[in-house]
């Protein structure tokens, strides 16, 4: 991808594409594609989830799109939309002031674009996976500014048109409801959060912009604080549509009616949501009454979703057990995901696609990137 042209050529296939869109490759890679016969499959889970109104998809890797045939032709029969895992943070992406490094996000988008998968940017605001020069950089708060806003305006401005959504900050909060002591925090001020939704919104007009965190499904001192955020911000025009629900949880499940009534509250504010990173983990061994366990608690997280009109997609932190982070970031479990390790569908799998093989009112209402409103 090279040229404005190109992206603005996009963004105008989009404008006349309603409920699956593909624009044109332009990135100009040569990218792994999905096997046609593949994508043709009845049951596909993105051949029913738009049935159901919302995007399915999972958070996809660079290496093992390279690697592993069989992990992109699984992606592009099965979603609709993806979130690259790590190659759009700042680490990867900003390695140096001056300097981007676009390759590996270019490939995705390339797949994205030549699988008529929609693009879910991840993302711009964030306390880790930061570059050296930046964490341990001493910079003005003016300069800090003036960064933030270059890097937004670089990245977002550049997938626009493929981007339905951005996670434009992610976890600002702790626990508690106070806002986290991240290094925006430290050198620019609260003002980073406002700063960074008109930076998206300059650069990237067209995508949904959301505030992404974790724990904060059930109303909780956490959401509660992020609801209190986005009211205020909405009140002051501030540019943002919609807030994310990682939702890595466990066996135990989450409290569903506490988690519909907290996505009541954002949707009447006129807010969207999206389940953006949902993994299931179990502590092994993994059991076949283990395996059912976690197929009960995705169908009750995806029922929860299509209950709420304003609940937009249903991602998931991956997809094959083959790849995941959970069992480097929790030591002792692991299987979280709706593939096994060799890619085979589990009951989880088969949870997902009976429950929106189900929605009686096809087409409850289109998806379609924002600017198709
Ligand atoms: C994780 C990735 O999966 C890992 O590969 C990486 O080492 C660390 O980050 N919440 C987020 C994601 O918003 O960006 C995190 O992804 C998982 C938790």
């Amino acid at each position: 991808m090279d040229s404005r042209k190109t992206r603005a050529g996009g963004r105008l296939v989009l404008l006349t594409i309603s409920a699956l869109w593909a624009p044109p490759t332009t990135f100009g890679q040569d990218v792994p594609s999905a096997a046609g016969d593949l994508r043709t499959t009845p049951s596909a889970l993105r051949d029913l989830a738009p049935q159901c109104g919302i995007w399915i998809g999972p958070a996809v890797a660079y290496g093992p799109l390279i690697d592993e045939p069989i992990y992109g032709q699984t992606l592009g029969r099965e979603f609709n939309l993806f979130t690259p895992e790590n190659e759009m943070k700042w680490a990867p992406i900003h390695p140096q002031r001056f300097q981007y490094s676009f390759a590996r996000a270019d490939a995705l988008v390339d797949f994205a674009a030549a699988n008529g998968i929609a693009l879910h940017g991840h993302t711009l605001v964030w306390h880790q996976q930061l570059p050296a020069w930046l964490s341990s950089g001493s910079f003005t708060r003016d300069e800090m500014i003036e960064i933030l806003r270059d890097h937004i305006y670089t990245v977002a401005g550049r997938y626009s048109g493929y981007a339905v959504a951005w996670d434009v900050v992610n976890e600002a909060f702790n626990d508690d409801g106070t806002l986290r002591n991240t290094l925006w925090l430290d050198r620019i001020g609260p003002e980073y959060l406002d700063l960074a939704f008109q930076f998206a919104s300059d650069a990237d007009p067209y995508s949904q912009l959301l505030y992404n965190d974790y724990s904060n499904e059930s109303i909780n001192a956490k959401s509660t604080a992020i609801y209190n955020m986005v009211s205020d911000m909405l009140g002051r025009g501030v540019p943002i549509h919609g807030v994310g629900f990682q939702l890595h949880t466990t066996l135990s499940g989450i409290n569903l009616a506490s988690f519909s009534e907290n996505l009541q509250r954002f949707a009447d504010l006129g807010l969207d949501a999206y389940i953006t990173e949902l993994d299931v983990r179990i502590e092994l061994p993994v059991t076949d009454d283990k395996l059912a366990t976690q197929a009960n608690v995705y169908r009750g997280i995806l029922n929860a979703c299509l209950d709420q009109l304003a609940c937009r997609a249903l991602q998931m932190w991956g997809f094959t057990d083959a790849h995941s982070w959970i069992p480097g970031f929790f030591p002792g479990f692991g299987a979280a995901l709706i593939f096994d390790e060799s890619y085979q569908p589990k009951p989880a799998y088969h949870a997902l696609a009976n429950r929106l093989s189900q929605c009686s009112q096809p087409n409850r209402r289109f998806i379609r990137p924002r600017f198709q409103r």
